[in-house]
């Protein structure tokens, strides 16, 4: 499996401190059958900055690790992009690192509170200049737990959709997993990643949410899609197809505290 959404370098974000943490990670990783996966320390807006060059040279080093302990995982480079003033310029001017050389898909966290018409209108102005926004776990936000008609439209946009495993798994709670379960029978997530930021709660660990996707969906190829063949496609740098979306009724959600 492809882990395209993971805090592993140490000391750059609010992932692990230590490298002995990271390479503990990387261990969970490959024992749970990711064999590649791309380090996305928080970038741009926010409290960590960490520009390309620093992600580049953090990965590097974290790659020497991995040889010196015969852990077999590829890493690459990449980071989850805080919304900021001017963010699509800014990534547009090479400012945060992409999920793959080819510089036309980013992984952008999706805001936890609102999703503003200025946070849309940067998204649409990353689609003009021919880079896919890859939202990170929307699923975790309040506003789609109450509507999701925004990321329904986002993704008609040409946004794609990426789910935390902690999400299908139950991690963040009852309303979350039910949001995700939701999401998921109308076709609008796309990857699984695993956010992991630790050894501990959040782990580098995928199988676990194929399984509960696969059970929800009744479709284990669309679970695989998931964590292999789109991911895949991103690392290329191809197009990813993606299946129409379904028109989501949620108003059963409007009740959420
Ligand atoms: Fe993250």
């Amino acid at each position: 499996m492809i882990d395209l959404h993971c805090h592993i370098l140490p000391g750059i974000d609010d992932g692990p401190g230590m490298m002995m943490e990271s390479l503990s990670m990387a261990r969970q990783a490959v024992a749970d059958g990711i064999h590649t996966l791309v380090a996305t320390p928080h970038a741009l807006g926010g409290t960590y900055p960490n520009p390309p060059e620093k992600v580049l040279r953090e990965t590097e080093l974290f790659r020497a690790a991995l040889r010196a302990e015969n852990i077999n995982l590829s890493v690459y480079s990449g980071c989850e992009v805080h919304n900021c003033l001017n963010m699509a310029d800014r990534i547009v001017a090479g400012e945060a690192t992409f999920l793959n050389p080819n510089k036309n898909h980013i992984l952008v966290e999706f805001p936890f509170e609102l999703v503003s018409k200025e946070f849309i209108q940067q998204l649409s102005k990353l689609l003009d200049n021919g880079i896919t926004p890859v939202l990170g776990h929307p699923e975790r936000n309040k506003k789609t737990l109450q509507d999701s008609m925004i990321l329904y439209d986002l993704i008609l946009m040409g946004c794609l959709v990426q789910m935390n495993s902690t999400s299908i798994n139950g991690g963040f709670g009852p309303k979350v997993l039910e949001c995700a379960k939701d999401l998921l029978t109308h076709r609008m997530v796309h990857i699984v990643g695993s956010d992991a930021h630790s050894a501990g709660y959040r782990a580098p660990v995928l199988s676990q949410a194929v399984t509960n996707c696969a059970e929800t969906l009744e479709n284990k190829a669309e679970a695989l899609m998931m964590v292999l063949g789109r991911p895949q496609q991103i690392l290329d740098g191809k197009k990813v197809e993606v299946p129409e979306p379904e028109k989501p009724k949620n108003s059963k959600w409007f009740f959420f505290k």
